[in-house]
């Protein structure tokens, strides 16, 4: 679909504005360089292959120092310095920094999933705008899941057959979004949690295992694997 042609616009939020504490380093994660470029520009450059995408809001803390003097040459890309206390803070400021209307679309990333496929970020677009409906990228859990009980040891084995892990982007529609958003008084680390406390049920588009979010140290090397394996010609 052209959005020039449609009657909505549809918009990205990269979120930017956490500490990366579990990552231990003593600048933010997402300025870790992979391969020479930040894993903010990784992720951005990621969603800017996508046409449909007319604007990208990345959100930083005030306080950064590092990010506000980044340069994107793409005129879609916009530094909103607004970054809040906690991620749905950000991701909350960043929409309402985009100027989108109710029935705009938006897409919610995370700085530090620098490895998202463009492919994956069509894919969930595709899906969303043609069903009308929210949705998620995510995969199918491979580990076998133990829930522990009172004392710390296995209280019971979830069955996995039925469980995805949750990525981003995450791709909804602003109106129930922000109305979700303000709605939801439990702590929630992604929108759709958010859009399911408000009684929706988002759509699962199955994504890439490579899309993982950087955390700590072992992650970052990863996601540094990753791009060595992309350059050299593997589909991963
Ligand atoms: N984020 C944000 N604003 C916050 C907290 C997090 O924009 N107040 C962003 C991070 O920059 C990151 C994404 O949300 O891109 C996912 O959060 P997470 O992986 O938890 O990153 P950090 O909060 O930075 O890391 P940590 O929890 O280890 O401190
Ligand atoms: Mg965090």
């Amino acid at each position: 679909m052209n959005t020039q042609e449609a009657s909505f616009r549809l918009a990205a939020v990269v979120v930017a504005a956490g500490s990366g504490t579990r990552m231990g380093t003593n600048f933010p994660k997402q300025y870790a360089l992979i391969e020479g470029k930040t894993m903010l520009e990784h992720s951005v450059s990621a969603l800017l292959e996508e046409p449909r995408i007319e604007q990208l809001v990345i959100v930083i803390s005030p306080s950064d120092l590092i990010g506000q003097q980044l340069k994107f040459t793409d005129p879609r890309v916009k530094i909103a310095r607004v970054g809040g206390a906690s991620r749905a803070d950000s991701i909350r400021n960043g929409i309402t920094y985009s100027g989108l209307s109710a029935n705009d679309w938006v897409l919610t990333h995370d700085a530090a999933r620098p490895c998202v496929k463009a492919s994956d970020v069509a894919k969930l677009i595709d899906y969303c705008l043609k069903t009308d409906e929210g949705g998620i990228l995510a995969v199918p859990v491979s580990d076998t899941i133990k829930q522990q009980n009172a004392a710390g040891k296995i209280g019971k084995t979830i069955p996995r057959d039925k469980l995805w892990a949750a990525q981003t982007p995450q791709c909804f529609k602003v109106g129930p979004l922000t109305k979700a958003l303000s709605n939801t008084e439990a702590v929630v680390t992604d929108e759709a949690s958010a859009m399911e406390a408000s009684g929706f049920k988002p759509a699962l588009i199955e994504g890439s295992s490579t899309n993982f979010k950087v955390t700590r140290p072992a992650d970052l090397a990863l996601a540094r694997a990753v791009f060595r394996a992309r350059a050299a010609g593997e589909d991963i």
